[in-house]
């Protein structure tokens, strides 16, 4: 057998979406193994879950800036992600953009999750900008990680309905249920090799 696909996780919070790359591995959907979680918030929950399932979990503390990664923060990072021989970088609620030095360790092998229908709705709160904007469809987008904010190559998407009725909250939960599917659908059709990047343009190809 050849060795498993090795996935690092970055969260800042919750870690709903990390629940469910778990549970998606675990119920053999997805061919990878979680090598490592790291965050930038010592009582983030993606840290008690991960531990909760035995996973290899790690604090590293952020440094000064409120959106990015100071330069220590940023080597401990790259530095604990090469120790654990990381194949993809999957980041989940990570609250801080990457930049140059973290971008160029793993060029074309870290992804996000956006709760929009990329490009509408970049940045924060993007279920409330769908809202505010009354568009009648929005979803979540994955995609790869570049040196813009929510601006790389899209992987994959899924759609949501916009209700009449929807709240924040309710409008919210829709678009995370969303996440928790497509994510590790994404995750593993990388991981089985069947996607390439050309230009803009992400390509599945199943094998
Ligand atoms: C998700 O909504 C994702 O789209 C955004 O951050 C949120 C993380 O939620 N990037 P969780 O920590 O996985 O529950």
């Amino acid at each position: 057998m050849s060795n498993p696909f090795r996935i690092g996780i970055l969260g800042s919070g919750k870690g709903s979406n990390f629940v469910a790359i778990a549970d998606a591995i675990a119920a053999g959907k997805v061919p990878a193994q979680i090598a490592i979680v790291l965050s930038d918030v010592e009582t983030a929950g993606i840290l008690a879950h991960a531990r909760e399932r035995n996973i290899a979990a790690q604090y590293i503390p952020p440094g000064p800036f409120r959106t990015k990664l100071g330069e220590e923060a940023e080597r401990a990072f790259v530095s604990a992600l090469r120790v654990a021989d990381v194949d993809l970088i999957v980041l989940a609620g990570f609250m801080r953009v990457l930049k140059g030095d973290f971008l160029r360790a793993f060029e074309n092998r870290i992804i996000n999750i956006h709760p929009s229908l990329l490009p509408s709705f970049p940045g924060l709160e993007s279920w409330k900008q769908a809202l505010d904007h009354g568009v009648k469809v929005t979803g979540c987008t994955v995609h790869f990680v570049d040196a813009g904010v929510d601006a790389g190559p899209i992987i994959g998407q899924q759609t949501v309905p916009v209700l009449d009725n929807d709240t924040l909250e309710s409008l919210h939960q829709r678009i995370h249920a969303a996440e928790h599917q497509l994510y590790p659908e994404c995750i593993a059709a990388i991981a089985r090799g069947e996607t390439s990047i050309i230009g803009r343009r992400v390509i599945w190809r199943k094998k």
